[in-house]
């Protein structure tokens, strides 16, 4: 793909479509796989990452049958799997190779998990680490990174208290637990996204929860009360433990994949900065876990509202309408909240960089595992715009407002990077040069159509 050129909008005006929820479309392929009978997902995400979930699953021997964004996956339980000898390719995606490494651990058969470049490099003695205390047998390159061997064995639950909140991590143990003797209990330091634990109650799963979702003031507001997945009750701060019971079994299920709030963000941010702006998302996953992003955008004084709330298959969803023009100041967003908000964190610097006062982001430091060193990755490119940014080991601060320059900048091979550039490229005088944008693919194919389409020079 060639390079991609953002020009200074004037405003943004219309309604965007969303590709389906990544996180969730990851695990409506894998537990469908794991369930027992036929299961029909609709709007499951079309990019590159869950492409490279659907070729795993086929490879393993389980049915799929695609037409577009709508999959049958003809799921025969966990014995149903079938060795991979030739290896399975995970791509760009860490969703891919984490959570599937909780299902090969606990089949009777050895899996060799890689991936590409980016994905070679990212830590997975997180996930080896507690699997081989289930007692899988696990090696990795240098103790941490892909290829994994695997060697599936039988395995014991355990009761594991994970060093960092990571939704990928859970949801490994949780399918590895699933498939483990006994049950497994999960602490996580802080909730990470629940689409796991959402997803496996929906397939007959039964699970025990204490957990503590965040408080979201945008939905607090709405008459429609968000549940939690499985009746969990609260307790305090630091105390999310789950806990799941081994040989459960799941039955196939229809299900329809919310749209991507991850990807939503960009829209949200792009309407937020450039003034006179008015866009409509239809169908935008809401779950809690997800969407600290909204909040701090509405406590920085971005205009936003919600209608429409509702649940489909145990996900809220509703529609999100979005005006610039507001006066948006800075914020301080750190410690539990981070996880909620990961994946908007470059993209959060971008809207900084428009609001007047301080903008500081703390204990974000998993950012520099992500599929770039991201907090690297904007502060560098967004420098070339002009930007003045102070860059810490676990975050960034921001003095606003600044004014951005058209630049070439480039993607370091992250789509929620070049995603965050072309958003900034439309906020600043003169013309902005992507390089290496065909990352993009890896979340939101549509991305630059959908963009140019609403764009009004
Ligand atoms: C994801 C979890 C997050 C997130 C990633 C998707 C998931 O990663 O950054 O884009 O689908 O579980 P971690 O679990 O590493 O925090």
């Amino acid at each position: 793909m060639s390079d991609l050129i953002i020009k200074p909008a004037r405003c943004l005006k219309g309604e965007i479509n969303l590709p389906g929820d990544k996180s969730i479309s990851h695990r409506a392929l894998l537990i469908s796989g794991l369930a027992e009978g036929v299961s029909l997902i609709d709007g499951l995400q079309d990019g590159e990452d869950c492409r490279s979930t659907l070729r795993a699953l086929l490879s393993l021997g389980v049915e799929v049958k695609k037409e577009g964004t709508r999959v049958s996956v003809d799921g025969r339980g966990p014995t149903g799997f079938r060795e991979v000898r030739q290896g399975i390719d995970c791509g760009n995606s860490g969703t891919t190779m984490r959570l599937l490494s909780g299902i090969a651990a606990g089949l009777p058969f050895a899996t060799r998990l890689t991936g590409d470049d980016s994905l070679r490099n990212r830590p997975m003695r997180r996930v080896a680490e507690p699997l081989r205390q289930m007692g899988a047998k696990i090696s990795a390159r240098e103790g941490d990174f892909p290829p994994l061997a695997i060697t599936g064995s039988p395995l014991s639950g355990i009761r594991y208290r994970m060093p960092m909140a990571s939704a990928q991590v859970k949801s490994c143990l949780l399918l590895a637990g699933l498939l483990a003797e006994g049950s497994t209990t999960i602490i996580e330091p802080a909730l990470s996204r629940d689409h796991t634990e959402r997803m496996l109650t929906y397939f007959g799963v039964s699970l025990k929860t204490n957990t503590t979702p965040k408080c979201s003031a945008t939905l607090s507001e709405s008459p429609v009360k968000i549940s939690s997945p499985h009746g969990g009750e609260n307790k305090g701060e630091g105390d999310n433990t789950i806990s799941i019971l081994g040989g459960q079994r799941l039955s196939g299920r229809r299900l329809k994949i919310p749209g991507d709030f991850s990807a939503a963000a960009f829209f949200l941010a792009a309407a937020a900065i450039v003034p006179e702006s008015e866009i409509f998302i239809r169908g935008v996953g809401l779950n809690l876990t997800r969407i600290a992003f909204l909040d701090i955008l509405k406590k920085m004084g971005a205009r936003i509202s919600i209608e429409n709330q509702r649940e489909e298959n145990g996900e809220p969803i509703g529609d999100i309408v979005v005006k610039g023009g507001g006066e948006l100041k800075g914020i301080t967003v750190s410690g539990s909240l981070i996880p909620n908000l990961i994946d908007e964190i470059p993209i959060l610097a971008v809207v900084a960089l428009f609001a007047k006062g301080l903008t500081e982001v703390k204990d974000a430091g998993e950012l520099r595992v992500k599929e770039s060193d991201r907090i690297k990755a904007i502060v560098t490119e967004l420098r070339k715009m002009g930007a003045e940014i102070e860059e810490r080991e676990d975050g960034f601060l921001i003095s606003g407002p600044q004014r951005l320059k058209g630049a070439g900048v480039g993607s370091h091979f992250d789509h929620r990077i070049a995603m965050s550039l072309a958003v900034a490229g439309l906020a600043a005088a003169g013309e902005t040069t992507i390089k290496n944008p065909e990352c993009i693919a890896i979340s939101f194919p549509d991305f630059v159509p959908t963009l140019f389409r609403i764009i009004k020079q």
